[in-house]
């Protein structure tokens, strides 16, 4: 995996990420509306950096993550992420992560489209979905920028750190990412 934009890369994880991706792992401002363990523990840090160096595609009924990196020093800036469904090769979930210093300046926003033109137009997927927390304003403001839809809001639907919380889903088709990026 290698795609750019004009200030980012999206690649595969390497050793020298490790470092940092656990830093950001172990921030609570990332970590807030994550499933991880917290705090996030270096072994685990290890196992994931080397299970996605080795992963170059994802995998029915696997999530892979590729690493976001800045363009100019490679520096890893966060990851995102994406699920094809078992029982559906053409349909995948995608997740995503900035480190808190590297948010609002318009990265995720940036990022997300590769990975979506990736999972559209190389691995001919039919549909992309997204969910999060109904609290986490940057994760729907994000989705919103890049074109996805609000399919559904699950009130109190996830027992999630001690208490209910509500999730937003989100959809995005083919049709509809060509639409948007005027693409063929
Ligand atoms: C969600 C996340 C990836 C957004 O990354 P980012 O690089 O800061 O996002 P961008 O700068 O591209 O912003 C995209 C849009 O969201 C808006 N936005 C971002 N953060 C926001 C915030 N905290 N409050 C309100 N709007 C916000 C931006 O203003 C922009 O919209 P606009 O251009 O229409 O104004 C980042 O906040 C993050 O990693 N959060 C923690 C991990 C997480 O919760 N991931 C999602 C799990 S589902």
């Amino acid at each position: 995996m290698y795609l750019q934009t004009s200030r980012l890369v999206l690649r595969n994880f390497t050793d020298a990420d490790l470092d940092v991706f656990w830093t950001y792992r172990n921030d609570p401002e990332v970590a807030k509306y994550q499933g991880w363990e917290f705090p996030y523990p270096r072994e685990r840090a290890v196992d994931f950096v080397s299970s996605m160096r080795e992963r170059v595609a994802p995998k029915q009924g696997g999530w892979i993550q590729f690493a976001v990196a800045l363009k100019d020093t490679d520096e890893l800036i966060g990851d995102l992420g994406c699920y094809v469904k078992k029982e559906d090769v053409r349909q995948a979930v995608i997740g995503f992560t900035i480190a808190s210093k590297y948010r609002r300046k318009g990265y995720a926003a940036e990022i997300i489209p590769c990975l979506l033109e990736y999972l559209f137009e190389d691995m001919d997927m039919h549909r992309v979905t997204a969910d999060c927390d109904a609290d986490n304003i940057a994760s729907y403001r994000a989705l919103e920028k890049v074109g996805f839809r609000r399919e559904a809001h699950y009130v109190e639907s996830f027992f999630f750190k001690g208490a209910y919380a509500s999730e937003y889903y989100y959809g995005m088709l083919r049709r509809e990412w060509r639409e948007k990026y005027r693409r063929r």
